[in-house]
């Protein structure tokens, strides 16, 4: 087993015990991209984007300060959201309609977050190194957003 799998291993017991604190989903949000951004190497940022009024609003996170909306139909993250389909970017400088909130950043792996066939919004992880993404990262943090999902209860965004 390659040590970047037995990594997100030990990222997932630590984000479930993590999020284990409460179902809000701002909280879990928050430190999920705390843990996310300071355990990994090579990331200069990670955090949240939700769904609001049918478009990507900016949650917690760890970086630079970074846009605010995204639209569904632009960029990677527009694309993760719009496809249901994580998206892994080896050179974001390819990527048509790509957002540079991050001059500095080259790479992307982003994440949607579906509960129960709905769009809540997506995980986000940037780098400044090209290709900085494997399919275990990928993997690890498909795992990470489950235990996200599980771990929060949506029905406070409503409230
Ligand atoms: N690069 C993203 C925008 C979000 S920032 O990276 C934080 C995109 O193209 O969707």
């Amino acid at each position: 087993m390659n040590s970047r799998v037995e990594q997100y291993q030990g990222l997932a017991t630590q984000a479930k015990g993590l999020l284990a604190a409460t179902d809000d989903p701002v909280a879990n949000a928050a430190n999920l991209a705390a843990l996310i951004f300071n355990m990994l190497e090579q990331v200069n940022w990670a955090g949240f984007y939700f769904l609001r009024d049918g478009r990507l609003l900016v949650g917690p996170f760890q970086g630079q300060p970074a846009c605010v909306e995204i639209s569904l139909t632009t960029g990677v993250c527009g694309a993760a959201a719009s496809s249901g389909k994580t998206q892994r970017v080896a050179d974001v400088h390819e990527f048509p309609g790509h957002i540079a909130c991050d001059v500095n950043s080259r790479s992307e792996l982003v994440v949607p977050l579906y509960e129960g066939g709905s769009l809540i919004g997506v995980l986000d992880l940037d780098s400044p190194v090209i290709n900085r993404f494997d399919q275990a990262d990928q993997q690890g943090l498909e795992t990470l957003a489950e235990i996200y999902l599980e771990a929060s209860d949506f029905s406070y965004f409503n409230k």
